[in-house]
């Protein structure tokens, strides 16, 4: 357990700058907060006052108006503009009171006239640092719920496109079929014909037909997924099994390029969940994949497993080409690619991050991506221990 101390909580002492020309009658004041627990610097103009603050963090202003130089109301307009969330509380000349209400008027905390009663100035510098404390809360809620907002739709959207591209693969596997069909079917005819002028052209223009078709039958495969097929298979799983039957899948692409696939700590000798083996292999292939596309030659891929909570969570580390932070926010959006898109090539056709999260929203999983560029890439995902039919959602 955790136990905090009013003293020893860092958050809790309040940052005053004392600003004012009077040296005397500044240290004063500023010896007698100190023994009102709160850390007080000092400045003897306007100047030294914002370089002040350019430097240090600080809470509250307790501002001289009448200085010579720099005014205090100049340096408050010039602290409302850089330190909009800085309090300010000014310092007026005892018969001053307009001077006072107008600095209330451009935004000021509030004025007290001199010679101020301590414990006046140090209630009105607590207060002061609360609502800058309450109104900073209020700032990192909004920051925090724009973000979470944010994270929602994308989610949403995905889901729907994802229902949609199932629907759209489904339908053209049947023109591609008959495509196929017709293909060989032409093939046949032209090999059994005897003169036909330009055979080879024939031929040639047949290949690239079938290439096309191939490649478009990728795309529809990855969008339905081998998964379509088996239907949700909700099984106990080894999942390290599992992971090193799935890196031993891909081992032609990995010796291709030399590169390593190991783990990063050894997990525990078997470790067993209830979940859909399909899936989950489709997921790690294609995060596999990706990062033997990402690292060069003799490149080297991480692998991590363990528990958490109720989760299993597994990570792909690689230590290859990185991922921009602008590219990071489309990663997952269908047919998005940095990958040369060649007609013949296998890579590049962008789904397979977005076929990764539509397995993963629906295995009720999450995903995480941390990448530096240059340096290397990570995603982790977690799954539920247990699977049950129950919090599977069908897309
Ligand atoms: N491990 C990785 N390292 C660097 N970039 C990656 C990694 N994984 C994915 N990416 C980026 O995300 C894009 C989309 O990946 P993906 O959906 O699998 O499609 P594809 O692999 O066909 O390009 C890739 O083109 C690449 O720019
Ligand atoms: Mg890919």
């Amino acid at each position: 357990m955790e136990i905090t101390t009013l003293e020893n909580d860092t958050s809790k002492v309040i940052r005053v700058l004392l600003v004012d020309d009077e040296a005397n009658y500044r240290k004063a004041v500023a010896r007698r907060l100190e023994r009102r627990n709160m850390v007080v610097s000092q400045a003897s103009d306007g100047t030294a006052c914002l370089e002040y603050l350019g430097g240090n963090e600080t809470d509250v202003v307790v501002l001289d108006m009448k200085m010579p130089g720099m005014s205090g109301m100049e340096t408050f307009n010039s602290i409302r503009k850089y330190y909009p969330g800085l309090k300010v509380i000014f310092l007026t000349g005892n018969a001053a009171l307009t001077e006072g209400v107008e600095g209330i008027k451009a935004g000021a905390f509030d004025y007290l006239a001199k010679p101020v009663e301590i414990d006046h100035l140090a209630g009105k510098i607590r207060q002061a640092w609360e609502l800058k404390r309450l109104e900073e809360g209020r700032e990192r809620d909004k920051i925090f719920r724009r973000r979470l907002e944010k994270r929602m739709i994308h989610t949403q959207r995905l889901a729907s496109l994802g229902t949609m591209s199932t629907g759209i693969a489904h339908e053209i596997n049947n023109p591609l079929a008959i495509i196929k069909e017709s293909t060989g079917f032409l093939r046949m005819v032209i090999e059994d014909s005897g003169q036909i002028p330009e055979k080879e052209m024939l031929f040639k223009g047949l290949e690239k037909i079938e290439n096309s078709v191939d490649r478009a039958g990728r795309i529809t495969h990855q969008l339905l997924g081998y998964v379509r097929k088996q239907g949700h298979e909700l099984t106990p799983v080894d999942i390290r099994g599992l992971t090193e039957d799935t890196v031993a899948l891909i081992k032609q692409k990995t010796q291709a390029k030399k590169v390593s696939v190991e783990w990063a700590r050894e997990p525990e000798h078997e470790m067993r969940m209830h979940t859909d083996p399909f899936q989950v292999r489709q997921v790690l292939i294609n995060l596999l994949e990706n990062a033997v596309d990402a690292v060069d030659t003799n490149g080297q891929i991480r692998l991590a497993l363990y528990r958490k909570a109720q989760s299993v969570c597994l990570e792909v580390r690689d230590n290859g080409c990185g991922i921009t932070p602008e590219n990071i926010e489309k990663i997952f959006d269908p047919f998005f690619t940095t990958k040369p898109n060649v007609a013949e090539n296998e890579s590049g056709t962008g789904l397979g991050l977005f076929v990764v999260h539509k397995i993963m929203t629906g295995l009720s999983g999450s995903i995480h991506v941390e990448s530096e560029p240059g340096r290397g890439t990570t995603f982790k995902i977690c799954l539920p221990e247990w699977q049950s039919d129950s919090t599977i959602t069908n897309s």
